[in-house]
């Protein structure tokens, strides 16, 4: 299969790195040449958010992919795509409070009382920051696989929330096309997992009952 020799070369997850971070030379470039439109501290607004919000999508489709395919090379991406949705995260944080708001925390406090979703964003971000700590070997030894993979489950919330955030955002403008294309993708990636969890679940109580009545 030429998907599966792809995903097992070693050049493979340099080269998918540097395209999934090849928006963000643009973007650099974009503003170093005064070419990102009439007002570029949105467009870096925006497309930080999307961005980080798309890698989120990406981190969340290994585990289905790996399980769909049965190709067990989908799981070394997980921790770059999820690092990579966290880096354009930073960025649009760094966006807001530099273009937007000139590093004034005075007015950064205002901003998150007078509107729900960037506290909403906020909180976002803090969920990913946890788990880009904690995304390396030595915290999982610390933390043990039970409790990292329970702090881990915190990235189905961030989806959510990032979902919310933007949904909230382009309620005052009454814009929904993109939301619901995000919010349809992740609904499917968690919907999944749900259905997943309660097939296997059933499966395995099936598979009980069966050795019980062989054992009577
Ligand atoms: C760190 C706290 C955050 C703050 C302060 C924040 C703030 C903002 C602001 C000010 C906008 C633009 C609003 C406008 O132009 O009217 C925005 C848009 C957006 N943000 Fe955030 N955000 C945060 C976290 C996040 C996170 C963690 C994600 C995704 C994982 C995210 C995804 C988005 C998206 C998708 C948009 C809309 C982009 C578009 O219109 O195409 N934000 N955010």
């Amino acid at each position: 299969m030429v998907v599966r020799s792809a995903l097992r070369h070693a050049a493979f997850k340099p080269a998918l790195g540097m395209l999934l971070l090849a928006p963000l030379a643009y973007l650099v470039w974009g503003a170093a040449m005064d070419a990102l439109g009439p007002n570029p501290a949105e467009t870096l607004i925006r497309s930080t958010g999307e961005l980080a919000l798309r890698g989120l999508c990406l981190a969340l489709a290994v585990t289905p992919l790996r399980v769909m395919t049965g190709w067990p090379e989908w799981a070394r991406l997980r921790r770059m795509l999820g690092l990579i949705a966290f880096t354009y995260a930073v960025l649009h944080l760094l966006c807001y409070g530099w273009l937007d708001m000139g590093f004034e925390w005075g007015e950064i406090a205002r901003d998150i009382a007078k509107r729900p979703f960037i506290l909403v964003g906020m909180l976002t971000f803090v969920i990913l920051l946890a788990l880009a700590l904690t995304s390396f070997n030595a915290a999982i030894r610390r933390l043990g696989a039970r409790k990292w993979q329970l702090l881990h489950r915190g990235v189905y919330a961030a989806a959510g929330l990032a979902v919310l955030h933007f949904f909230w955002m382009r309620a005052g403008k009454n814009n929904f096309g993109d939301v619901a294309v995000y919010g349809g993708i992740l609904s499917a990636l968690l919907g999944w997992r749900v259905w997943r969890f309660y097939t296997n679940r059933s499966n395995s109580k099936v598979s009980n009952a069966d050795s019980r009545s062989r054992i009577r």
